[in-house]
């Protein structure tokens, strides 16, 4: 995880950083810091906690023209002031700030760094302190920023300053994402063209093991070993607006508005001319060809993932294995004779999903990645790629994204299942909007939630999530909302197996929200809600138009039964939303999250 950024141009650098690390926070908050280089030589300022932590810090009187600038989510050494970035070597020449996690820094250290004290407990410090060493061994700096970057085993974005040049940022990646912006008198650097969108919607691409020479006019991509690169830059297709809070509390409330407007989204995106949903036809005959999908993915894309299987299985036909990236890819299971991968992944850059997507292409399979971020890494290392057309989603906890998920999956399954002719007897594309306008109907009455979350789990320590069918799968979903952002311990079960061992931990008053939209098992459903109730559970029961009965506290819009998972989900977001709210947390930056986790 974590976020970097540098400018080097015309105007003061400090404001443009901790602007861009704002931008960023999403990427990880625990510790931040920034440094700049003027007349005086660089200065460093770090701070624990936020970017606003980190701006009370920062000295308003320094002046530079050049800077970089990290926010951390600590893997390597506490969250601390010490262990913050940007590190200084030991000579005090080189400040570097760094993404991604140094396999081999233990190693490096033994072999080449003995007697050199290290100031902190990151693998950073490492990175830098070889860069020092090679560069007093006699060479340039950019040479000794090579043999380091040819040493390093692991991922890394990198940004590196040198004392003795005031004009040039040394940038690299590997595996984690960086990239470079363009402007008429300046360049920046960024872990996400949002970052830098105050200055500049022209980026340029960089690869992995390339190394970047940003100056303020000028900016040099070679190869590892000094070959050099053109490359032009392209237009990010982000606007300001996408990207901030305009008049909502907090990015998690606006994000669940847009949902509505995601669907229809969605439908646009994949209509043809002919008013017909339709994917890319070599994605189409890739999945018609499979003789099994391996759904891969973590966190909520998992939980997407689940009813995507049923999408696949109920419309096309194909059987679908789903399955937990950071387990898949070190206890592979027997895999098919011709397997087809889709990978799901809001931001692409899952480092738990991206192992698995190298073992697989290693093995010769092909992969789909279903993704909100054209350019990830997991779309560029796909062979196909199909967009959720979702917007960027900043707060930590997914919600626009996963029903984005949901839908793309259901066209790819639908037109699949069209293509190889299985009886589909309905129009997707109206059961899309009617969702749409169900999952408006839902939002338009968040006061309803609201109280709900009053009721319910003002005081809980814990809380249970029930379904059946996709029911079970949304539950799963429901309890993670919760427990993300809340803090509540949080627990989603298929109805029928709380009975087996958890209802021990029933006791009176335990929230217990059931879903009802699933005709076939609606009775089950039902008789497990009474089963907890006769324990004392305070059940909470949210059941489809049609289905209701009297008691249930809510009741959402009848949608296609394959398609409630897109409305069902939407009040256990804002139950979820309106608990964190109650209990004073931080519901756009969670603790000890971060919405894309680039280390495994
Ligand atoms: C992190 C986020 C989750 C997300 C998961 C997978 O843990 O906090 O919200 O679901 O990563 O992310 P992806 O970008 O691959 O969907």
């Amino acid at each position: 995880m974590c976020g970097i950024v540098g400018y080097n141009g015309a105007f003061d650098a400090k404001e443009i950083l901790l602007k861009g690390l704002e931008k960023l926070e999403y990427r990880g908050y625990d510790s931040a810091g920034i440094a700049v280089h003027n007349e005086e030589g660089v200065t460093v300022f770090k701070e624990k906690g936020r970017i606003a932590d980190l701006r009370k810090a920062v000295d308003e009187d320094v002046e530079a023209a050049i800077g970089i600038g990290h926010t951390r989510w600590a893997t390597h050494g506490v969250p601390n002031r010490l262990n913050a970035h940007p590190h200084t070597s030991a000579s005090g020449r080189f400040t570097l700030v760094h993404n991604g996690v140094i396999e081999n820094y233990h190693l490096l250290q033994k072999a080449y760094l003995k007697g050199i004290p290290m100031q902190s407990d990151t693998d950073t410090e490492v990175i830098v302190q070889l860069v020092d060493l090679f560069s007093r061994e006699g060479l340039s700096t950019v040479e000794a920023f090579r043999k380091t970057l040819s040493l390093l085993h692991g991922s890394y974005a990198l940004a590196l300053l040198d004392n003795e040049d005031s004009e040039t940022i040394y940038v690299a990646k590997n595996k984690s994402p960086l990239l470079v912006g363009v402007g008429e008198t300046f360049n920046v650097v960024a872990s996400d063209a949002m970052a830098m969108l105050q200055v500049t919607d022209q980026f340029i691409e960089l690869h992995d093991k390339e190394v970047v020479i940003v100056r303020k006019d000028r900016v040099q991509i070679t190869t590892l070993d000094g070959r050099v690169i053109e490359r032009a830059p392209y237009t990010a297709e982000l606007d300001m607006s996408d990207i901030e809070k305009g008049t909502y509390p907090h990015y998690m409330l606006k994000e669940m508005d847009e949902q509505p407007t995601v669907v229809r989204k969605i439908i646009q995106a994949y209509e043809n001319e002919a008013g017909e949903l339709t994917i890319d036809a070599d994605i189409e005959q890739a999945l018609t060809e499979a003789d099994r999908l391996y759904i891969i993915a973590a966190g909520t894309s998992y939980h997407a993932g689940l009813i995507g299987k049923q999408y696949f299985e109920k419309m096309a036909g194909i059987p679908v294995e789903v399955h937990i990236s950071s387990e898949f890819g070190y206890n592979m299971p027997l895999l098919s004779k011709k397997p087809l991968f889709i990978f799901i992944s809001q931001s692409g850059e899952t480092a738990d999903s991206r192992q698995v997507l190298v073992k697989i292409k290693e093995m010769g399979h092909k992969a789909l990645t279903v993704t909100n971020v054209q350019g990830s890494t997991l779309s560029r290392e796909s062979d196909y790629t199909l967009l959720l057309h979702a917007g960027p989603e900043i707060a930590v906890a997914s919600t626009k994204a996963y029903v984005a998920q949901i839908a793309v999956l259901a066209v790819a399954a639908y037109v699949t299942g069209k293509a190889a002719g299985k009886a589909i007897d309905f129009d997707l594309k109206t059961e899309l909007a009617i969702a749409a306008n169900a999952i408006q109907t839902v939002i338009d009455s968040k006061d309803v939630m609201e109280q709900i979350a009053e009721d319910y789990l003002k005081i809980a320590r814990n809380a249970f999530f029930i379904g059946r069918n996709v029911d079970f799968c949304v539950a799963l979903e429901g309890a993670l909302k919760l427990k993300e952002i809340s803090y509540i311990q949080a627990e989603g079960f298929a109805g029928g197996e709380l009975k087996h061992g958890t209802i021990a931990l029933i006791e009176d008053g335990t929230p217990v929200f059931a879903l009802v939209t699933q005709e076939a098992v609606a009775l089950n459903i039902r008789g497990n809600v009474k089963e907890v109730v006769a324990r004392g559970a305070n059940a909470c029961i949210i059941a489809m138009e049609g289905m209701e009965e009297e008691g249930d506290r809510l009741v959402i819009p009848n949608v296609h039964p394959l398609l409630t998972p897109l409305v069902s989900v939407v009040p256990l977001q804002l139950i979820s939303y309106y608990a964190a709210l109650h209990r004073r947390c931080d519901v756009d930056k969670p603790r000890n999250l971060a919405k894309s986790v680039t280390v495994e």
